[in-house]
């Protein structure tokens, strides 16, 4: 039973968030902007982007950075992402990733997506308490399929 609820309430908060939020705005933009060079849990042309918000920049092992970018060592958050959508040479002068955003809303809605899945990892659901210094993984998938 309590499963159940719980696998309900998922759903329904997936539902509210299929209305056109920033969120699903900037999914809709992600897929038509960067999707050709980026994907959310595996490198292409550019690196992975789940979890990018709150990351030090060009922090992934494994992922060929350019020195440019290699040389930014703070974390992208709103302003950072902002400038970098805006024209990335502004933040990383030589970087590899030639593309820009001109438009300030579609920046936005697109940071909220990135922002949206930063705490998440595939079908987990990160649940921390409160400042305690402990948080759990609870698998959706297993529970709800
Ligand atoms: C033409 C290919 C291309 C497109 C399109 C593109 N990117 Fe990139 N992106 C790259 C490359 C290549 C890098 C690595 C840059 C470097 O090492 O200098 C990168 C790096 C990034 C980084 C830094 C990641 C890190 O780990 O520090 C972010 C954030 C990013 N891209 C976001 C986006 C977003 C959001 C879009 C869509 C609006 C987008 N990119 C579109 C190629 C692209």
């Amino acid at each position: 039973m309590f499963v159940k609820i719980v696998c309900m309430t998922v759903a329904g908060m997936a539902i509210l968030l299929a209305f056109d939020t920033p969120e699903e705005r900037g999914k809709d933009l992600f897929v038509r902007r960067c999707s050709g060079c980026h994907a959310l849990d595996t490198e292409k042309e550019g690196p992975r982007l789940r979890g990018v918000y709150g990351r030090q920049a060009a922090s992934l092992r494994g992922f060929a950075y350019s020195d440019a970018l290699k040389k930014v060592t703070t974390r992208w958050d709103d302003a950072g992402l902002d400038r970098w959508l805006s024209d990335p040479d502004t933040v990383a002068p030589g970087t590899d990733m030639e593309f820009r955003v001109a438009n300030r809303d579609e920046r936005k809605a697109l940071i909220a997506y990135l922002k949206s899945l930063a705490g998440t990892h595939g079908g987990y659901l990160h649940v921390s308490v409160g400042r305690t210094p402990w948080s759990a993984r609870v698998p959706l998938d297993p529970l709800c399929s």
